[in-house]
């Protein structure tokens, strides 16, 4: 298969280590808005650099840096994956549409709620497959944790946990084209509650802090925040994110049920330290996302690649994004207006 890279940033990096090790990709073309970061990537992938691939040179797909983005849909792609900056996915999944080709896009498919309606629409109306990237749907804790609470297993849910807690917020550059906290981060916790219950959110009641690093509260956006969700089944959610969590990257998911609770994301390196014994400490607490999902950041991409191959439906497709995107506006909402935002408030 023949698979397109638009962004060749960090995440961008990590994707083309996994296509590149999938015997399925025959060739990958890698394109960036910064012509030098598509070359880097492609030759620190030709050279197998040890950080990148390691698929051995008899079955090594051929990797192309192009000039500009718009070539790579000259390439009678199979696929294309958009690890862009979120202000480019709109744009670039559109005219991937345009063009027939199947997507994967990361989260958000577009940086505002008019945006990201736009898309979906046009994605319903293109009929061209198109999955988004939110791997959460792919960790092995949280798919067992979604089975159990299926099998009946935990009896009726009472409480749903889940947080995304960074070490350490990323650079400042980078927080003014977020989108704020609920719709970059939180929104994977949003996301997960949904996919993990099969329920909707009908309200929420966001709150967020700032007592780190004054550039977050100049940008306008909260460093800590967190919702209190109410499930269309009754269940209470509670969904929590922060930019200083230095103890290490947690991610966790918590079900407690009538009957059992379960917890996905718990394991000897989760940065908590059980108490009262201070030895029992993490060993080697997640560094970060990469590490946590790394696992799951693979699994999606093969479940891209076997969708654009026409072997399964999208596992997360454009309305399911939309859903979690509406959430993550009525917490935005909320927290502004502190006050509970009832979802129908912001569906269009
Ligand atoms: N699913 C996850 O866990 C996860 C993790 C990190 C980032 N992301 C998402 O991935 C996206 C990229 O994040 P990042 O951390 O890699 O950012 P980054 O800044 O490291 O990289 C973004 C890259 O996109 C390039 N770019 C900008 N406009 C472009 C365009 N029109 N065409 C092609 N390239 C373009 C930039 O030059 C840059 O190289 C964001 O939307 C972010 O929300 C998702």
């Amino acid at each position: 298969m023949r698979i397109g890279l638009a962004g060749a940033g960090r995440i961008g990096a990590r994707h083309a280590a996994t296509l590149y090790e999938m015997p399925e990709v025959e060739s990958l073309l890698i394109a960036d808005a910064d012509p030098c970061r598509a070359h880097h990537l492609a030759a620190r992938l030709a050279a197998r650099c040890a950080e990148v691939g390691v698929r051995d040179d008899a079955g090594a797909p051929e990797v192309v840096a192009v000039e500009a983005v718009e070539k790579v849909y000259a390439a009678d792609l199979d696929g294309l994956v958009v690890a862009a900056a979120t202000c480019a996915h709109a744009e670039l999944v559109d005219r991937a549409m345009l063009e027939g080709v199947p997507v994967f896009c990361e989260k958000p498919l577009a940086a505002d709620l008019d945006g990201t309606f736009q898309i979906v629409a046009a994605a319903e109306a293109a009929g061209v497959p198109v999955q988004v990237g939110f791997q959460r749907r792919f960790d092995a804790g949280n798919m067992a944790a979604r089975e159990a609470l299926a099998s009946g297993r935990l009896g009726w849910l009472h409480t749903v946990r889940s947080c995304s807690f960074d070490p350490a917020p990323p650079p400042a550059g980078y927080i003014p084209a977020s989108g704020g906290l609920f719709r970059d981060c939180v929104i994977h916790d949003l996301d997960l509650v949904r996919f993990v219950t099969g329920r909707d959110v009908v309200r929420v009641m966001a709150s967020g802090s700032n007592r780190g690093d004054d550039f977050i509260r100049e940008y306008g956006d909260v460093d800590t925040g967190s919702a209190l969700l109410v499930l269309d089944d009754g269940t209470l959610g509670l969904v929590s994110a922060t930019r200083y969590n230095a103890a290490g990257y947690d991610a966790r998911l918590e079900l407690f049920g009538s009957k059992d609770s379960v917890v996905a994301g718990l394991d000897e390196r989760t940065p908590v330290t059980a108490l009262p014994e201070p030895g029992a400490g993490p060993r080697g607490a997640y560094g970060g996302f990469m590490e946590r999902f790394s696992d799951a950041y693979d699994a999606e991409l093969r479940a891209f690649v076997d969708m654009a191959a026409g072997r399964r439906a999208s596992p997360c497709p454009p309305e399911e994004a939309m859903e979690a995107f509406y959430l993550a506006e009525a917490c935005e909402r909320s927290l502004r207006e502190g006050r509970i935002v009832g979802i129908e408030e912001v569906r269009r």
